[in-house]
């Protein structure tokens, strides 16, 4: 089956799915996107997904194109048109095409949405989740607005690469203080040896995670001890459990970190138990 975007208000067959090439976010990077899980056809979070991309919007000045009900709709018709049981929707806003300059275009320039679907293994996700992923951690060189979900990814790009060139899986970047702030692309938890719960505070050096805040209530809802602060790298490294968590790969067990085994090299009872609850929790529409 050919897949199937939606590119400012046509779906289009993915090889005619093109922006132009004076897109701000191709020139500058001056978009935000979100990514919405996929499961059994329905979209998980849509509501929180589109509150965050509303204040990523809010943040940068630019306009939503459409309500967010009309953009639900899309978000839907292009799921479904892929045929989507399980995968994942991708949205991108920027802020438009305009002539190069890095000032704002004239405010009637429409800004671009475009929508794409994918579909993923569900097997191939729990089988990873089974054995737990490798992690290392690179120096934390982004912005200072990664609150803001832009598409400025390459400082996360690279990260990610040399993660895969080390044979890990993801990378988790360490602030100034030799603290951790979060994964490439998934907020970064630690289970400490007296069982707390330990996820940095949401400020402006972390993404809000979606799945983070549900993983949240999950904890809350089992009477696990949680503490939302800054935690070093040497107590992941002394963690009972550590794990990662987004839209993509729920809560993923962490099991060996710059190739520290953590806790006996095996995904752990608190993260196998918030992977599994998490669904009760999160909204499906
Ligand atoms: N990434 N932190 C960063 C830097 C991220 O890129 C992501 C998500 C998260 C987790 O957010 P959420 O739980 O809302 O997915 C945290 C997505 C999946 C991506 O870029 O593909």
């Amino acid at each position: 089956m050919s897949r199937i975007a939606y590119v400012n208000g046509r779906y289009l067959p993915f090889r005619d799915a093109k922006v132009h090439v004076e897109d701000r976010g191709y020139q500058f990077a001056d978009a935000v996107y979100e990514v919405c899980e996929v499961r059994d056809g329905r979209l998980i979070d849509e509501r929180r997904h589109i509150e965050r991309l509303q204040r990523s919007l809010g943040e940068l000045r630019i306009r939503m194109p459409m309500s967010p009900r009309a953009l639900g709709v899309v978000l839907r018709e292009v799921a479904a048109r892929n045929r989507i049981g399980y995968g994942l929707v991708y949205l991108q806003i920027s802020r438009g095409v305009a002539r190069r300059d890095f000032a704002f275009p004239s405010p009637d320039v429409e800004p671009s949405l475009a929508v794409t679907a994918r579909s993923l293994s569900i097997a191939r996700n729990e089988a990873l989740a089974a054995k737990g992923i490798a992690v290392i951690t690179a120096p934390d060189n982004r912005w200072g607005r990664v609150d803001i979900k832009t598409v400025g990814l390459l400082p996360a790009v690279l990260a990610r690469q040399g993660a895969i060139d080390h044979g890990a899986r993801e990378a988790w970047f360490v602030d100034q203080d030799g603290k951790v702030t979060e994964g490439a692309s998934a907020n970064a938890w630690i289970v400490t040896a007296a069982g707390v719960v330990v996820t940095r505070h949401a400020d402006h050096a972390i993404l809000r995670g979606i799945t983070r805040t549900v993983v949240l209530d999950v904890i809350k809802a089992q009477k696990l001890t949680v503490e939302e602060r800054a935690f070093t790298l040497q107590e992941a490294y002394a963690a009972r459990e550590a794990f990662v968590t987004s839209a993509t790969q729920l809560a993923m067990p962490v099991v060996s970190i710059d190739g520290h085994t953590i806790g006996d090299g095996k995904p752990g009872p608190v993260v196998i138990a918030l992977r599994q609850e998490f669904h009760r929790f999160a909204e499906a529409g």
